[in-house]
């Protein structure tokens, strides 16, 4: 069946679809009604009833053309067995060793993935038919930063001090995260997802070799991986900041559409790559000023007039988003035809 992307990959789509990240999220109200009954972040990514149930209020509320399942990139360090919790105004915390000997007690456990997967059977089965239902998982060396720094760092000094101490070791992490997350993306597409996003959230801050061994080959064998099983399922891949390095990603990873970022020209991207592309609103500006972001998506559509292209925030949209700029730029999209 065609779902969206697939109508969009084979040109049977004459209007712009559109999605954004974190569609499901802090800035919509029936999001927080239902947090606010949960405990921890991860008890909602674990309730298949709550976490489908959220995925579908931006569908409902917008009528986005596409769907990702509500969970987060951390559900994998969790199911190696590292401990994962979500601080309030911290953000996630994860237990790591001073020598970084956890790492070899890391040991899959795919059935604490299982409730994902059921949250998704649930939703394909309410989803209207036309629209996708998007599967992700974190990229390895995004994963990687977490798993070593314990959350969210500035400096990157623990995970890439690890990468050059002791660089054997780090690849053997680079290895488990390129199983488990090939693992859990085509478990994904078997559970219902017609696509899969990889997100390589931390790509900017690797120099053009490490970005060629920690971003492009890993997701290039998750690629391979996910089509020898799925060939026709559509994979986006977006390995954010990574500047001029996105033509050669899209290149030799082997990915169906790339999503690319704000800070970087759509022009730009567009004559230096062939695939179907993903961006590139800033969400500052769509949480700030609508009449400007409108001007600017107008732009980008018409830009991007004779390219596959979704119609995306170049990242997550923020909390303080007002929910009327969301509504003001999705009708503003599906309603756009260039002339
Ligand atoms: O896009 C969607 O709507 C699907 C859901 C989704 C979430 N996280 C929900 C979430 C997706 C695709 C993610 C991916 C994710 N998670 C990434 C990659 C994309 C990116 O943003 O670069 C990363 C790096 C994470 C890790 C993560 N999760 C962090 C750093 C945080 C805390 C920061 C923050 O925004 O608070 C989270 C928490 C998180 N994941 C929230 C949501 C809705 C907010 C937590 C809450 O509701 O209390």
């Amino acid at each position: 069946m065609d779902r969206s992307i697939q109508k969009l990959l084979s040109k049977k789509l004459t209007k712009t679809p559109i999605w954004f990240m974190r569609q499901a999220g802090r800035y919509m109200k029936e999001y927080l009604e239902v947090r606010s009954n949960l405990e921890s972040f991860l008890d909602l990514c674990y309730n298949p009833d709550k976490a489908s149930e959220v995925t579908m209020q931006p569908i409902d509320k917008f009528d986005f053309d596409m769907s990702i399942i509500f969970s987060d990139i951390l559900v994998i360090p969790h199911a190696l067995g590292q401990k994962v919790e979500f601080i309030k105004n911290k953000g996630p915390v994860l237990n790591v060793s001073e020598n970084n000997n956890h790492i070899d007690l890391l040991q899959f456990n795919e059935e604490a993935l299982y409730p994902v997967y059921k949250a998704i059977k649930l939703t394909r089965a309410k989803l209207p038919k036309e629209k996708s239902l998007i599967g992700f998982s974190g990229a390895p060396w995004t994963l990687s930063t977490y798993m070593i720094e314990g959350g969210t760092t500035k400096d990157f000094a623990k995970v890439k001090s690890f990468m050059y101490a002791d660089e054997q070791k780090f690849d053997y992490l680079i290895d488990i995260l390129v199983d488990t997350t090939s693992k859990h993306l085509i478990n994904q597409i078997e559970a219902g997802c017609d696509s899969v996003k990889i997100f390589d959230s931390w790509a900017s801050v690797l120099n053009e070799k490490q970005f060629y061994k920690y971003s492009i080959l890993p997701t290039k064998k998750i690629v391979q991986n996910i089509r020898s099983k799925y060939p026709d399922t559509p994979i986006i891949g977006f390995p954010k900041g990574a500047g001029i390095s996105y033509p050669q990603y899209a290149k030799e990873t082997g990915i169906d559409i790339l999503a690319f970022d704000q800070n970087i020209s759509p022009k730009w991207i567009k004559d230096n790559t062939k695939i179907a592309l993903q961006g590139n609103l800033d969400p500052v500006l769509l949480a700030s000023n609508v009449d400007k972001a409108i001007a600017y998506s107008k732009d980008l559509i018409n830009l991007m007039q004779d390219r596959a292209f979704i119609f995306n925030l170049g990242h997550g949209i923020l909390p303080i988003t007002p929910v009327d700029n969301v509504e003001k730029i999705v009708n503003f999209v599906k309603e756009y035809q260039v002339k």
